[in-house]
């Protein structure tokens, strides 16, 4: 069975953040998209911080990642503010920065280690004494020993932002097919793209497909062995607190830090919510909220903001993050012609969703491959085969 719809330029396979700010983008630039997602809109975003720390979350020896997150990051300002004025939504995008803070002497030579790294990269970062931390953010514990004051670090709220995107892409014409994706066609030699088999038994036609789905891309039947890694799911259990009004601000900016070897983060919303996250836990496709973890992020959060005990917890959520073989993201084509890729971005998926977005939507709309998507080609994997690792 075949449908009648209008043939478009563009199917994204996925309706996350990424999915969708590729579609919205792509409109904008004149093609005709079609993004196929059971629910668009939802995904990772629904459950992320939204921490936007390409500097306070650098590790060593990511330094093409870096150039990419802090291009995004260079980007946010303007891509909120056009993407709330098309929406006629707020992202929650918060300029407030991030304080890395250290509970211990071991914490604290990290930190300085961090810092000199950072210092080297020329990224703007300070160092403050434990006592300056504490006037910058008076609820943290009296035992910090020091921090790195990172001003260019913010945040945004992923669940607005996956709301803004969808009206967005509404607004610019994208149309939002509210199904899943059976399977990939590839034509009689499987050597192109040909278009989308629908879960209800629908063929959508296209030369050109998006896959944006996350830590299931690679699981998208259809595919052709060898053209796509397997993308891992890291589950990430995040807590949601609200802080009364009359406590606030109870945290002016994001703050984290490493206990227990664990990286815990506290993002403060401007309308009072509290995050509190992330566990980061390899044991496939399982999204359930554990009391272990609930109860290793309330410790840990207890241990470098005592205060947050007194404040009401109101959610708990698990989500996915997409993790690649080498944790950077996939954007560009893959070996399979009319086959592109967005997906893999980690830890990173809010922070990159402007750069990517933009990356592609170039590439798509004009066939050349921009100089800083070129380390990112998913063509880096081709030795893997996705099947045999799924
Ligand atoms: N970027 C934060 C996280 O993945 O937990």
């Amino acid at each position: 069975m075949t449908s009648a719809r209008t043939r478009p330029d563009l199917l994204v396979v996925g309706g996350g953040i990424i999915g969708l700010a590729v579609a919205w983008r792509s409109a904008q630039r004149g093609l005709g998209v079609t993004v196929v997602d059971p629910a668009p809109g939802g995904g990772a975003a629904q459950v992320a911080a939204g921490m936007l720390a390409p500097v306070t979350e650098l590790q060593y020896g990511e330094e093409a990642l870096l150039e990419l997150g802090l291009a995004s990051n260079a980007r946010y300002a303007q891509f909120a503010a056009e993407l709330e004025e098309a929406s006629g939504l707020s992202t929650g995008y918060r300029a407030c920065g991030t304080l890395a803070v250290a509970l211990d002497s071991d914490d604290r030579e990290e930190l300085r280690e961090l810092h000199a790294f950072h210092q080297r990269l020329g990224l703007a970062s300070h160092w403050l004494t434990g006592r300056e931390c504490r006037r910058l953010e008076p609820m943290l514990a009296p035992g910090v020993r020091g921090g790195l004051h990172v001003t260019d670090d913010h945040q945004v709220d992923g669940r607005r932002l996956a709301a803004a995107l969808v009206e967005a892409c509404g607004r610019a014409g994208v149309t939002l097919l509210r199904a899943g994706a059976a399977e990939l066609l590839t034509g009689a030699g499987a050597d192109r793209v040909t278009g989308v088999r629908l879960d209800d038994g629908t063929t959508l036609a296209g030369d050109t497909v998006v896959l944006a789905a996350g830590p299931r891309s690679h699981l998208l039947p259809g595919l052709p062995e060898g053209v796509l890694p397997a993308i891992r799911p890291v589950k990430g259990q995040i807590l949601r607190l609200r802080v009364p009004a009359p406590y606030r601000p109870f945290l002016s900016r994001n703050v984290r830090a490493v206990v227990r070897g664990q990286h815990l983060y506290l993002v403060p919303r401007e309308d009072g919510e509290l995050v509190i996250g992330a566990t980061s836990e390899e044991q496939g496709y399982d999204t359930t909220v554990t009391a272990g973890g609930v109860y290793e992020l309330l410790r840990d959060a207890h241990d470098l903001v005592p205060g947050i005990t007194e404040l009401p917890l109101v959610e708990t959520s698990a989500g996915l993050r997409p993790g690649s073989p080498d944790n950077a993201p996939l954007i560009g084509w893959t070996s399979l012609p009319g086959l592109y890729a967005a997906t893999g971005h980690y830890r990173n998926g809010v922070l990159l969703t402007p750069v990517t977005a933009d990356l592609a939507a170039q590439e798509l709309a004009t066939g050349v491959t921009p100089a800083l998507a070129a380390p990112f080609s998913p063509t880096r994997f081709s030795r893997f085969s996705a099947k045999a690792l799924a």
